[in-house]
C-alpha cells in the first residue's frame, strides 16, 4: 500500500477508538511478533529516545508512528521498567502539537535535573513549500510522569554553515556545565556533529563542532552520543551514505563509534581511533546510552533500518528495540554485553554438550523459538563450527565461525520470509579465537548473538515459520566439543 502524505501525517488523536481497536487487532494476530522485545502496539517505531534512571525506574521513549508500518508523523512513546526486563506501556510521552515540533517529534535524549526529568528533542517542522525547519526542544516530567513542554525551543535555528538536517539532542553534565551534541549536515554535504553549551538547561550557547579526524565521512551523522568510560571518551554516531568496504557498512545505514581521549571542553578537540562499526549483523541503528546509578553504561539500538520494507508490514506494524547491552572499553574498542537482568526471562533450563565430529547434531526437546543460548566450542579442529536456530522443513538461521577465513558468519538466507535482499542475507566479520561462544537469545522475529562475551554482537530480524523451532549444532571437516547451555523464555 502507498501512504500518501496526508496518511502518513494524520495525528492518532483524530482517529476513533474503533479504528485504533481494529488496528490493534490485525497487530495482534501477527505470528512474528516478540515476547520479550519492546515493540509497538501498532504501527512502526525507530530509534529509542530519552533513555534515563529517574524516581527509581528506568524510562525509555521510542519514535513512533501509531497509525501505520511508515515513517509518518513521529511521537515519543513512553515505557518504563524497574530492572530493565518487565516493561510498561505507559503510553504516549510527547506529542507534535505545538508549531515548533508540528511535523513530528524527533529523536532526543532525557537529563535528570532539579527532581525532574528534563527531555530534548527535535521538534521537526515543515513549511507550505515542504521545506524542513528543525527545532531544538525542550520538555520536563515530573515524579507523578506528568510531562510539560517548553513554549519556546530552546535552540530556534540552525548555525551558519549547516543544512536543516540537524537533529537529535543528546545532552550530559560536566562539571557544572551542560553539554548538548547534536546530528549535523556540512552545507557542503558531509556529516558531522556539533556542541552547545548550557548553565541552566534553558540558553544554549553554540560552541562548534567536535573536532573529530573524519572530514569526509558520509552526508548526514544521526543520533550521536558522547560519554567517558574508563577514562576514554566514547562518539557514537550513525552515519548516512558510507560505501560497503570487504565486510563492512553493508546495511543501508551504519552506526558505530570512536574512542579516543576524553575530548576537551570547550575548545573540543578530540584524538581518536578510527570507526567500528557496533553492531556487524543486519538490522541495528540509532542506539542510545545512558548511566545507572549503579556506574553502569546501558545501550539500547533500534533493531531495524529506515527505507526498509519488513514482513510485518503487511500486519500493521513495524520494528522492536534490541535487548539492553552493558558497555565496556578494551583496547579502544567497545565491548557489549547482555545486562545481567536478563536472566530474570530465564525459565526452564536444559544442557548438552558433547563431541561433533563432522557431523550436524540436534538434541531430544532442545528446540524453541523464544529462548537464551550458550554453546560454547572447545578444540575446534574443523574448517568450521555453529549453530542454526529456528529450523524447519526449508528454513535456518546460522551462525557459525569459519575457522578458515577467521570469520564469524551470520547466514539468514534461509531464515524465513525474505525482505532486503538487496542488501544481502550474509554477514560477517573478522574473528580469530580457540574457544568460541556464541550467546543468543532468540525471539520469534529476531536473533542477537553475543560472540565471546561481547567482542562482536550481530543482530537480525528474521521471518520463519511458527512450526520452524529446530536447534542443530555442527562441525564440518573435523571435530570440536561442543558445550551448550539453553533457558525457555
Ligand atoms: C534516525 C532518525 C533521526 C530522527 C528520527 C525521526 O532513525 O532519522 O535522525 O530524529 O529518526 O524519526
Amino acid at each position: 500500500m502507498e501512504w500518501t502524505r496526508e496518511q502518513r501525517y494524520r495525528k492518532i488523536e483524530e482517529v476513533s477508538e474503533q479504528e485504533l481497536h481494529n488496528l490493534k487487532k490485525i497487530v495482534q494476530q501477527c505470528p512474528w511478533r516478540q515476547t520479550f522485545h519492546i515493540q509497538p502496539e501498532t504501527g512502526l517505531l525507530n530509534d529509542p529516545n530519552g533513555f534515563s534512571f529517574y524516581n527509581g525506574e528506568y524510562h525509555l521513549f521510542y519514535q513512533w508512528f501509531p497509525l501505520g508500518p511508515v515513517h509518518g508523523l513521529k511521537y515519543w512513546y513512553h515505557t518504563k521498567s524497574k530492572d530493565l526486563t518487565n516493561w510498561e506501556n505507559v503510553g504516549i510521552g510527547i506529542r507534535p502539537d505545538q508549531f515548533f515540533d508540528s511535523h513530528g517529534a524527533y529523536s532526543g535524549s532525557g537529563i535528570e535535573h532539579d527532581e525532574q526529568l528534563y527531555l530534548f528533542y527535535t521538534g521537526n517542522t515543515r513549511n507550505l513549500d515542504w521545506e524542513r525547519l528543525p527545532y531544538q526542544c525542550m520538555a520536563w516530567m515530573d515524579r507523578h510522569g506528568e510531562i510539560n513542554k517548553a513554549n519556546e525551543p530552546i535552540i530556534d535555528h540552525v548555525p551558519e554553515g549547516y543544512t536543516d538536517h540537524f537533529r537529535d539532542p543528546k545532552v550530559w553534565k560536566d562539571n557544572d556545565a551542560f553539554y548538548m551534541i547534536i546530528g549535523a549536515q556540512r552545507e557542503n554535504l558531509t556529516g558531522t556533529v556539533v556542541v552547545y553549551r548550557s548553565n541552566d538547561l534553558n540558553h544554549w550557547t553554540f560552541l562548534g563542532e567536535i573536532d573529530t579526524q573524519l572530514e569526509n565521512f558520509g552526508y548526514m551523522w544521526e543520533c550521536p552520543d558522547y560519554f567517558e568510560l574508563e577514562n576514554n571518551g566514547v562518539l557514537i554516531f550513525s552515519p548516512q551514505g558510507l560505501e560497503p568496504s570487504g565486510d563492512a557498512f553493508r546495511n543501508i545505514y551504519q552506526s558505530g563509534y570512536i574512542v579516543g581521549n576524553p575530548i576537551a571542553l570547550p575548545s573540543l578537540n578530540y584524538q581518536h581511533s578510527e570507526f567500528h562499526e557496533l553492531d556487524h549483523g543486519f538490522d541495528f541503528y540509532a542506539p542510545q546510552s545512558m548511566e545507572d546509578p549503579s556506574g553502569r553504561r546501558l545501550m539500547i539500538g533500534w533493531m531495524g533500518l529506515p527505507e526498509i520494507d519488513y514482513p510485518t508490514d503487511q500486519h500493521g506494524w513495524a520494528h522492536c528495540l534490541t535487548i539492553p547491552r552493558e558497555l565496556s572499553v578494551k583496547n579502544n574498542k567497545i565491548i557489549q554485553k547482555p545486562v545481567k537482568e536478563m536472566e530474570n526471562h530465564r525459565k526452564a533450563k536444559q544442557e548438552v554438550h558433547g563431541i561433533i565430529d563432522n557431523d550436524i547434531k540436534s538434541y531430544a526437546d532442545f528446540n524453541g523459538t523464544t529462548y537464551e543460548l550458550i554453546c560454547e566450542f572447545h578444540d575446534i579442529f574443523a574448517s568450521e563450527v555453529g549453530v542454526a536456530i529456528r529450523c524447519g522443513e526449508n528454513e535456518e538461521t546460522i551462525i557459525k565461525y569459519d575457522v578458515v577465513s577467521k570469520k564469524i558468519v551470520f547466514d539468514r538466507s534461509r531464515s524465513g520470509q525474505p525482505f532486503a535482499e538487496k542488501y544481502g542475507s550474509i554477514r560477517q566479520c573478522d574473528f580469530s579465537a580457540d574457544i568460541v561462544k556464541f550467546h543468543l537469545f532468540v525471539d520469534r522475529s529476531s536473533v542477537e548473538v553475543f560472540i565471546n562475551d561481547g567482542e562482536r554482537v550481530m543482530t537480525g530480524r528474521i521471518f520463519p515459520d511458527q512450526d520452524s523451532n529446530g536447534v542443530q549444532f555442527f562441525a564440518k571437516n573435523g571435530k570440536s566439543r561442543l558445550e551448550a547451555v539453553k533457558w525457555e523464555y
